[in-house]
């Protein structure tokens, strides 16, 4: 037996049997996590390919090529879907399920991807844009709830990491397919409209797939609910499971069976678990993670390297380094934990976002001219920067990359999950638009060094907020972590109180 301690929380949990399960020795596990993580596919492919295919649609469409602002919204249309598509999409994953909530995201996202490749016009694009958004804000949410509901506690930050490993894979094709139809013209239908074959794969595949089992038990369909649980775990697990589901189901004061978004903000330990999720949320796109995968190329220009095809190729690097960095957060996630990951993880973004604020000082301030007996200071401190930019993501990745969706996957109660988990990808989809949309024109007004040690100063305020409002989730089950907050919003007799509270 194992007593698992709960950093964060002011006393020990209850005693759990040794966990035994591993990433690979549950296949229908890593087939659900797999098949729903083709969201994650869509999600980073989806915001990866856009800057490449907007290229050729400025060849196709002069009025685009003409107007900026025509640009940047055939760009932004899908962050203002996404945020749209999270917010109504965890509603959706509340009142129907997470299974109809994948399915309706793969049906708007195939329409979206048609559309924009059938596009006669640079507004049908548009159009096209905002449908692909939604797809990608409902799927934002529902995958990481779903694949969390399936997994045993033991895992499941990792397995929660895997959809993330599709989105930065995906991020990672877009820019390969960029890369490759660098010399091709119009090809920008194709760019984008083959989108659509993931997410009919996944429409089929979900077909196959049991509605999540912690969702139909909370709906009261317990045969059900078991008889999916029943392919994830072993007789003498199986019982314990359903043994705390029912448990959980019995004392879930604040459990009810449809909540709005207004009940978030009635009950304590709700408002806590839900500023600790959407503030990691936010923080997670403030230490400027798009600002690197999305501006890489321009970065590398700035830092002195004026070709073209080695700054698309850097950018490629630099996003395969992401994909990778995201395999070694699956392993340490639920070996460290979360709280550590994270720390860690900003603890580098600060270092290496303070290198490279410092790089494009010295850069700025014609320290080469000043300093150097030989010509070649400029390109080390282009490579410098380059460095720093090798290094956030090396650091960002593995940590502050997975952490935000795996807690924000785990620390809602079974009746809020999905209309939480919504409303936080919702802040995370804000915050990336307001960061994508203003880099540039603050490197404009401050400076690229005085830009980066903006975000550094950023990473530093994440760094104390994780500390203070964050707690450990590793290992937890769902009903351990609804303790845990109740314990933080009322003290130890947390559930008492809340039971007043929820009489009162
Ligand atoms: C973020 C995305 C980001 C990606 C990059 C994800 O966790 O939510 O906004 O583009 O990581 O790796």
């Amino acid at each position: 037996m194992t007593i698992l301690s709960m950093p964060g929380s002011s006393g020990m949990l209850d005693p759990l049997p040794t966990r035994r399960m591993s990433y690979f020795s549950n296949q229908y596990v890593l087939g659900l996590t797999v098949t729903a993580g083709i969201g994650g596919l869509l999600f980073g492919y989806d915001t990866g390919v856009i800057s490449g295919a907007l290229l050729y649609i400025r060849d196709d469409f002069k009025v685009v090529n003409e107007n900026k602002f025509l640009q940047e919204t055939i760009v932004s249309m899908a962050l203002a879907g996404a945020m749209i598509g999270a917010a109504g999409g965890g509603w959706v994953n509340d009142a129907y399920g997470r299974k109809r909530a994948t399915l309706l995201a793969d049906v708007v996202f195939a329409i979206g991807s048609l559309v924009m490749c059938a596009a006669p016009d640079p507004y049908v694009l548009i159009l096209g844009r905002l449908l692909v958004g939604l797809g990608v804000g409902i799927a934002s949410v529902t995958a990481p709830v779903y694949i969390a509901e399936a997994s045993p506690s033991e895992i499941r930050g990792g397995l929660v990491g895997m959809n993330v490993l599709m989105i930065t894979g995906g991020q990672f094709l877009s820019y390969l397919v960029n890369l490759a139809f660098t010399e091709v013209s119009g090809t920008w239908r194709w760019m984008l409209g083959v989108a659509v074959v993931p997410a009919i794969l996944q429409f089929i595949l979900m077909l196959l797939l049991p509605e999540s089992p912690r969702w139909l038990y909370l709906k009261n369909e317990k045969a059900k609910a078991v008889a999916v649980l029943a392919k994830i775990y072993d007789s003498d697990r199986l019982e314990e499971e359903i043994d705390q589901l029912a448990a959980a189901s019995d004392d879930e004061v604040q459990s009810k069976k449809s909540v709005s978004y207004f009940d978030v903000f009635k009950s304590k330990e709700m408002r806590l678990a839900f500023f600790a999720g959407a503030g990691l949320q936010a923080f997670q796109q403030f230490t400027g993670i798009n600002t690197v995968m999305y501006y890489s190329p321009t970065i590398v220009q700035m830092a002195g390297f004026s070709s073209n095809q080695l700054a698309l190729l850097l950018s490629l690097i630099v996003a395969a380094m992401n994909a990778a960095g995201t395999i070694v957060g699956i392993f340490l996630i639920d070996r460290c934990g979360r709280r550590r990951l994270a720390l860690t993880s900003l603890s580098g973004v600060i270092i290496s976002l303070l290198i490279l604020s410092g790089a494009f000082f010295l850069q700025s301030t014609r320290f080469c001219d000043a300093h150097t007996l030989h010509g070649n200071c400029g390109s080390s401190l282009g490579w410098f920067a380059v460095s720093g930019l090798a290094l956030y993501i090396a650091f960002f990745s593995p940590g502050m990359g997975p952490v935000p969706w795996a807690v924000n996957s785990e620390i809602y109660p079974e009746a809020y999950r999905g209309v939480c988990g919504g409303m936080s990808a919702t802040v995370n989809w804000v915050s990336n638009l307001i960061v994508a949309q203003t880099f540039l024109s603050v490197i404009s007004v401050l400076g690229t060094s005085g830009t980066f040690l903006i975000i550094a100063g950023v990473a530093m305020v994440a760094f104390v907020f994780v500390v203070l409002f964050v707690p450990e989730t590793k290992g937890l089950t769902f009903e351990q972590v609804e303790k845990l907050w109740r314990e933080k919003a009322w003290g130890s007799d947390g559930s008492q109180q809340s039971l007043l509270a929820a009489e009162a």
